[in-house]
């Protein structure tokens, strides 16, 4: 393994700028860019990246998992802080895996007062990722976050650090507080994140690392590339947020996973899907004249689309589909096997829905059998909110700070003061990204959680592939 950089490294806080890849494999949630992908990703000459989303609960799932590799441990034996590693060990740890049908163990979901354990275990989860990812190179390792999920990104952004991470990217949302967080890490300082709280004063959380027993030292302060979907946006992220940025990756509609929604009033089309116009589009030229390296994605996984990329004054492009069922994913291997065998057969659908994701933003979503896509199975499942990383946080009558999505059972969201008329279509995210990655919870009465998969508008060129290729394999197409 490499060594974990140290402040004789790298200055205080100098952003730390690695050599511009050409081909960025997206970060893809939850665990589907997972630590495999990104080193091979790596190892190949391509920016891996790893998603940092749910990163707690995939930590305790595969420990209770029997962590069969042995790759969990191995990581959280350099954690910084031995002592809290250890107790997650003891605490998750199950050597013989769990019994059939008996239900994960879970963390009590956060709130404003007490996320002591969630944060604990997504500093040890994205620690364990970015450790494992940059096992056996030198090349840098990114980390994704979806912004909209702020309970968690502190401790994720510094258990990463702590890892050596090199570049973080961000989109859903608009990222502006996150440059100056990893200054303030990289310095060895705490650092703050403003939680919006709906219908009221935000809330301001702080990660001290000494609370956690954790070096101070300064550590290399990662590259930052907030996704964006207009050269607007672009432009006040360069010039507004609370530190400097390195780069963007400039995402369009077709893109698997959220998508922005369309400018301006919604409209959709005949089979329900936001339409996406010229107002949509990003202006190059002015993304060029910011001056800041850029990469597109969204249907960009050909060698043309990259040629096409760098004649624009691209750096490159970002790529995510065609990695979410390359053979190194952390895809459920008989999901990627369906979809595979599927999309040979031209009988897939990807269906852009305005309404799947609680987050309110445009989900894509596979139409493949035996998941939430199919009316039949979202009707059959019973809402259960669990894992919580998808709730919005709203002030209370009395001033206190509540925690609610659509997600969840209605009745339950209605009385948290949630409207009844934002509920329906809305799909369980968190537990069904979970079941695609295979750590479906069961439920009462036994019920193992469907999967929904996400992917972008160009699920239909996976016919040119063969069923089992690999990461390497898309790399070297792409590089022609
Ligand atoms: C399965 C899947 C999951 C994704 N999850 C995320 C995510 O968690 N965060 C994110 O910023 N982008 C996510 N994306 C978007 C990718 O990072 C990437 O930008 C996009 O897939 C590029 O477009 P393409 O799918 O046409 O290659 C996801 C994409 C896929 C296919
Ligand atoms: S209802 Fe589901 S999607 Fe919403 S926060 Fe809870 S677990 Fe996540």
């Amino acid at each position: 393994m490499t060594d974990q950089p140290t402040a004789t490294d790298q200055p205080e806080t100098r952003p730390h700028v690695p050599e511009l890849p050409r081909v960025i494999q997206g970060g893809m949630g939850i665990a589907v860019s997972d630590w495999r992908l990104a080193r091979t990703v790596c190892l190949h000459g391509g920016l891996g990246v790893v998603s940092g989303t749910g990163i707690d609960t995939v930590l305790l799932r595969r420990l209770q998992d029997g962590d069969p590799g042995g790759e969990v441990r191995r990581a959280l034996a350099v954690f910084p802080n031995p002592a809290l590693a250890q107790a997650c060990l003891e605490r998750y740890f199950r050597p013989e895996g769990r019994a059939p049908g008996e239900a994960y163990a879970r963390l009590p979901m956060p709130t404003a007062e007490r996320y002591r354990d969630a944060w604990e275990m997504t500093l040890l989860g994205a620690f364990v990722e970015v450790t494992l990812a940059r096992e056996g190179h030198d090349r840098p390792v990114g980390l994704n976050l979806l912004t909209k999920l702020q309970l968690h990104t502190l401790p994720a952004l510094y258990g990463a650090m702590l890892a050596g991470v090199g570049t973080v990217i961000m989109g859903a949302g608009i990222p502006r507080d996150i440059p100056g967080i990893l200054d303030s890490f990289a310095a060895g300082r705490p650092a703050s994140l403003r939680v919006d709280v709906r219908g009221g004063e935000g809330l301001t959380l702080t990660l001290d690392p000494a609370d956690f027993d954790l070096r101070p030292d300064p550590l290399v302060r990662p590259a930052f590339y907030p996704i964006v979907s207009s050269h607007v946006l672009a432009g006040v992220l360069a010039r507004k947020a609370s530190g400097p940025v390195q780069g963007f990756i400039v995402e369009g509609p077709t893109a698997g996973g959220h998508n922005a929604p369309p400018r301006g009033p919604l409209t959709l089309d005949d089979r329900g899907q936001p339409v996406y116009g010229e107002r949509d589009e990003v202006d190059l030229p002015a993304m060029r004249a910011l001056g800041l390296p850029f990469w597109l994605a969204g249907g960009c996984g050909t060698p043309g689309a990259l040629r096409d990329a760098l004649a624009a004054g691209a750096a490159g492009i970002q790529v995510g589909t065609l990695f979410a069922f390359a053979q190194e994913s952390g895809l459920r291997a008989d999901l990627k096997a369906d979809v595979l065998t599927r999309a040979q057969a031209g009988s897939l659908d990807v269906f852009t829905d305005p309404l799947a994701s609680p987050t309110g933003f445009p989900f894509k979503v596979v139409t493949l059998p035996g998941t939430l896509s199919q009316p039949e199975v979202y009707a059959a499942r019973e809402r259960v909110c669990d894992l919580g990383y998808l709730r919005e946080a709203y002030r209370t009558d009395s001033g206190r700070v509540g925690w609610r999505c659509p997600a969840e059972p209605v009745a339950a969201y209605e009385s948290k003061g949630g409207a009844a008329a934002d509920t329906p279509g809305r799909k369980c995210l968190c537990n069904a990204l979970m079941a695609d990655a295979g750590y479906a919870q069961v439920q009462r009465g036994g019920r193992t959680e469907p999967g929904l998969l996400t992917s972008g508008d160009g699920l239909g060129a996976l016919r040119d592939w063969t069923p089992g290729y690999g990461a390497a394999d898309v790399l070297r197409v792409l590089h022609g």
